[in-house]
Formats: C-alpha cells, sequence, structure tokens
C-alpha cells in the first residue's frame, strides 16, 4: 500500500537571548573576521536559566500543530531528535507529551546529532506506513550551548540553540507539501571525529567528581568538513537518480546550517546558483539536528519555498550520519 507524507504545518523557536560573534571575542580568543569568514556565522541563540530542550520543543511544536490545524491530543506519535536531552530518562519526547498536556501517544528520542531530523522524520514514515491515519509530531530541539567547552574557541564559536517541529499525516494524492522519497547512511568507524562521550555508559562518574572535556562537543573540523560535502552529495546524487529527478528540476536547496563554505560547495557541486540555497546559519549558527526543521519554517514562512517548488534537503553530522530527502511543495 502506498501511503502519502504530508507536511501539515512547520514551526520554529530560538531562545531571546543572542549571543554575537563581538560577545564571543570577550570570552575567547576569536575574532568576528575569523567566524565570519570561515563559517558565515555572524550570532546565534542561547538559552536562558532553567530553559531547557523539551521547553523549546514545546513551542515549536505548538506552532507546527496551530499551522497543521491540529490540537495537541489529535497527535498519535511523538518523535524528538536531540543529542541533548532534557535527561537520559525521562526521554525528551515523553516531557514533550506532558507539557503539551496529553497522555498515552508513543514517544520515542531518535539520535542522530546533527542528521536527528531526518532520520526522526524517516521514523515518522515508518510510523504512517503502518497505520495511515496516524498524526506525528515531528521534532528537533537542541540545547548546545550546555554541551559546549566555552574555553575551546575551535568548537564554542559555531553552535546555537533552537528547536523546529512538523507535523506529518497521510494524505490524497497531489496533496502538497509532500515527502516524495528519503535516504539515510551511516559511518559508525568515524564516531571519534565527533562526539560528546561524557555522560555514556562509556565512562564511570563518581559523586562530586568534576566533568571532563569529554562532556562537551569535541570535533577535528577539518576532518569533519571533508566527509560532510562528500557525503551530503553523494547521498544527493542518488536520491535524485532513483527518482529520475535531475539537478536542473531542485528549485531550492536547503542543507544542514553547519558551515556556509559546506553548504556553498554543495550548491557549487550540484550547479545549484547561490540564490536557490537557503541559509540561515549567519543567525543561528549550527543548532544540529534543528538546523533543518528551523530552516524550512523560516524557507516557507518567508516564501523562499513557494508552492509548486521542489525541495531537496541533506545533513551531516556526528555518528557519522548522512541523509537527503525530497519534498514537493
Ligand atoms: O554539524 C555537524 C557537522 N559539522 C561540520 O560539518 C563542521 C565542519 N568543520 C568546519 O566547519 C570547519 O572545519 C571549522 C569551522 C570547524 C574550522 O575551520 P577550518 O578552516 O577547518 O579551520 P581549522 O580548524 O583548520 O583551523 C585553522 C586555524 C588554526 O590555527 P593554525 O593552526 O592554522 O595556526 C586554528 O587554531 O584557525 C584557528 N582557529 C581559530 N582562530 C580564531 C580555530 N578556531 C578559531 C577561532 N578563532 N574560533
Amino acid at each position: 500500500m502506498q501511503t502519502n507524507f504530508i507536511i501539515r504545518g512547520f514551526g520554529h523557536y530560538a531562545p531571546e537571548r543572542i549571543l554575537t560573534n563581538a560577545d564571543l571575542e570577550k570570552i575567547v580568543d576569536t575574532t568576528d573576521e575569523w567566524i565570519t569568514t570561515r563559517t558565515g556565522i555572524k550570532q546565534r541563540h542561547i538559552v536562558t536559566e532553567g530553559e531547557a530542550a523539551s521547553d523549546m520543543a514545546l513551542k515549536s511544536s505548538l506552532a507546527a500543530l496551530a499551522e497543521a490545524g491540529l490540537e495537541p491530543g489529535d497527535l498519535t506519535h511523538i518523535v524528538v531528535a536531540t543529542f541533548t536531552p532534557d535527561s537520559m530518562i525521562p526521554s525528551t519526547a515523553c516531557v514533550l507529551q506532558h507539557k503539551l498536556g496529553i497522555k498515552g501517544q508513543m514517544c520515542i528520542d531518535v539520535s542522530a546529532a546533527c542528521s536527528g531530523f531526518l532520520y526522526a522524520l524517516q521514523t515518522a514514515r515508518g510510523y504512517l506506513t503502518l497505520d495511515p491515519e496516524a498524526k506525528v509530531l515531528v521534532v528537533a530541539s537542541e540545547v548546545i550551548s550546555r554541551r559546549t567547552n566555552w574555553e575551546d574557541r575551535s568548537t564554542c564559536v559555531l553552535f546555537g540553540d533552537a528547536s523546529g517541529a512538523v507535523v506529518l499525516t497521510g494524505g490524497d494524492e497531489g496533496e502538497t507539501p509532500r515527502v516524495m522519497d528519503m535516504k539515510l547512511a551511516a559511518d559508525g568507524s568515524l564516531g571519534d571525529l565527533l562526539s560528546v562521550h561524557g555522560g555514556g555508559s562509556a565512562y564511570s562518574y563518581k559523586l562530586g567528581e568534576p566533568v571532563g572535556e569529554e562532556f562537551f562537543v569535541q570535533m577535528q573540523g577539518r576532518e569533519t568538513f571533508k566527509h560532510a560535502v562528500r557525503n551530503m552529495t553523494s547521498i544527493c546524487e542518488a536520491l535524485l537518480e532513483e527518482n529520475g529527478v535531475v539537478k536542473e528540476d531542485i528549485d531550492v536547496l536547503l542543507t544542514h546550517q553547519a558551515n556556509w563554505r559546506i553548504i556553498d560547495a554543495v550548491g557549487r557541486k550540484f550547479g545549484i546558483v547561490p540564490e536557490k540555497v537557503f541559509s540561515n546559519i549567519d543567525r543561528y549558527a549550527n543548532t544540529s539536528a534543528a538546523s533543518i526543521p528551523v530552516a524550512l519554517s523560516e524557507a516557507v514562512k518567508t516564501a523562499f519555498i513557494k508552492p509548486g517548488d521542489l525541495v531537496l534537503l541533506t545533513s551531516f553530522g556526528g555518528g557519522f550520519t548522512w541523509g537527503s530527502a525530497l519534498v514537493r511543495f
């Protein structure tokens, strides 16, 4: 049985507090010029004390539900992508369900770092294939600022906090925006190039001992950069070929927002002109799993993406994990 995967609503949220490159110049040995030319980032949003991934997820979810014309109680599944969950237990999906004031739905967290949203979207497609009546909330929410080593200039300038959400349901032939097809991949042998080992069971902790560097994001940036460009390009090529789509058919390229130079390199490899490449990295920095749904929500609300557009999404992140998706608006 063929199920249609329709995105009924988009929502995004970022904390009010903004940390500029000039602010970072006062914290670590860096400059606005270095950050801007190497990454394209000008500022990032940072949570306030007491604000958790589930709080941001609640705000982006309510926005997506409102746009979908649905109540929280209409949902059948909640899938949250995050590498910065509120807690190890309960899952952030369960916390979010409680904050939405509902009970009974299946709730699950997905861990695929910056590819988390696409992995969660594929998970949602699986639930919809099992039950075409399902109404699935797919949320990505990241509080990376609490997993940032603010003494490490090679990582602390790169990330920000945010959340993005979509509501996915079945639908009739011809309805849009529709997820046409997706492809996901991973290579666990490269996991140590981008990691947050601290808090996991491979490390032992004793009460009262201070946390070490492994508690925070650690990345070999240059190596990660190369794999990001190579793998996003190849998985997009494979997806297009399998769907009989040529590069000229793509109206908008929307990639994970890790570095403007990576986004630009993927666009160039596809011969997609910069005017068709969406980016908001200057304002949000890298928000990991949240970057694609936040960018999607903004691109729709600002009419960068228009009805009828064919949009190519692609992500790359820790694991390593990567993926691509074709969405017809
Ligand atoms: O989201 C998941 C996927 N993530 C990514 O895809 C990120 C991939 N990597 C990148 O985006 C880039 O590699 C970075 C932005 C992280 C770094 O850019 P780069 O051009 O690869 O720089 P680099 O790490 O090779 O460092 C170049 C220089 C070094 O100095 P020396 O050794 O050449 O003297 C660094 O120490 O820049 C120095 N540096 C800095 N200088 C000022 C590193 N961080 C900073 C900084 N400010 N914040």
